[in-house]
């Protein structure tokens, strides 16, 4: 059988441990026949978690840190020596938010915290591809794929600063998109996911009902990390050369519902 991504070199970043999004997609990008290189930040990887992948996939690991410019110049020159050539893929799978994690309202953010939460979850995409635009070292029709939330466009409270995190995420698809498309003809796209138990995820408060909340609410309900996976593999492949700058909702039908029945208590006599 041909394998989707045969011949296609990447960079997945974001594998943390086994439930992360990113570590599905770099074991179906594996199974497609794709070669990459791993990354993530240099503290996330003290578990030594992200080895078991690198065997699994036969991948090579490169850490930098996201917000750093020198460690994603380092990644993306490395990258290109170890795949022997120009990348054609590249997953920014990265959230944090100092905010949530400290449990700070969303009426009393700390400003230190705020900054590096758009560095981290936002900021790091308009790197990224910063970085790759300047070396060169994304072939014509690459695909680069960033993971966002619904929480951009609709209030999630408890979701705190990262929906504006993700509203600036997807604002630098679009705009990065523009450039790169003409200049190289590469597709920036970001794909909004349904809530997904991850460490990520289940940080936020509340994500239960966050997450049986939407279960409910979509018609074929949540989309799992595998599911992400296998879309994101379609945006990495040459069957979706024409979709950029797109914000493209994974989340079986979540965003366009109104109301659900099944939500709804009945009405007492
Ligand atoms: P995860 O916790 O497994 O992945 C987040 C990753 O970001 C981790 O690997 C972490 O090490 C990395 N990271 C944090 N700071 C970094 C830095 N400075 N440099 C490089 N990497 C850094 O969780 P998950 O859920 O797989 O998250 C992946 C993406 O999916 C995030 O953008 C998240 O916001 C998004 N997403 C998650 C949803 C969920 O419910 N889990 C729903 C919708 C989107």
């Amino acid at each position: 059988m041909t394998q989707l991504l045969k011949g296609k070199k990447g960079i997945i970043f974001g594998a943390l441990d086994e439930q992360s999004i990113a570590w599905k997609v770099a074991q179906h990008a594996h199974a497609e026949g794709a070669v990459f290189v791993l990354t993530n930040a240099p503290i996330a990887m003290r578990m030594g978690e992200i080895n078991k992948l690198a065997e699994q996939c036969n991948s090579s690991i490169i850490p930098a840190d996201a917000t750093s410019d020198e460690d994603l110049t380092k990644l993306f020159t490395e990258a290109q020596t170890i795949l022997g050539g120009k990348l054609d893929f590249v997953l920014h799978s990265i959230g944090m938010s100092p905010n949530v994690r400290k449990a700070k309202p969303y009426t009393d953010l700390n400003y230190d915290f705020f900054h590096k939460t758009l560095d981290v979850s936002a900021m790091s995409l308009h790197r990224v591809l910063q970085s790759a635009y300047k070396l060169d070292a994304l072939n014509d029709w690459a695909s680069v794929v960033a993971l966002t939330y619904i929480a951009a466009q609709r209030t999630f409270p408890d979701y705190s600063d990262m929906a504006e995190a993700k509203a600036m995420l997807e604002s630098i698809a679009r705009s990065f998109g523009f450039h790169y498309g003409k200049a190289k003809k590469v597709r920036v796209n970001t794909i909004s996911q349904s809530p997904t138990w991850t460490t990520a995820g289940s940080g936020v408060p509340g994500f239960k009902e966050f997450f049986n909340y939407a279960d409910t609410m979509a018609p074929l309900g949540n989309a799992s990390a595998d599911d992400c996976a296998k879309y994101v593999l379609s945006l990495f492949s040459d069957y979706t050369r024409m979709v950029t700058m797109q914000n493209l909702f994974h989340d079986g039908g979540f965003s366009m519902m109104g109301i659900n029945a099944s939500l709804v208590a009945p009405k007492a006599e």
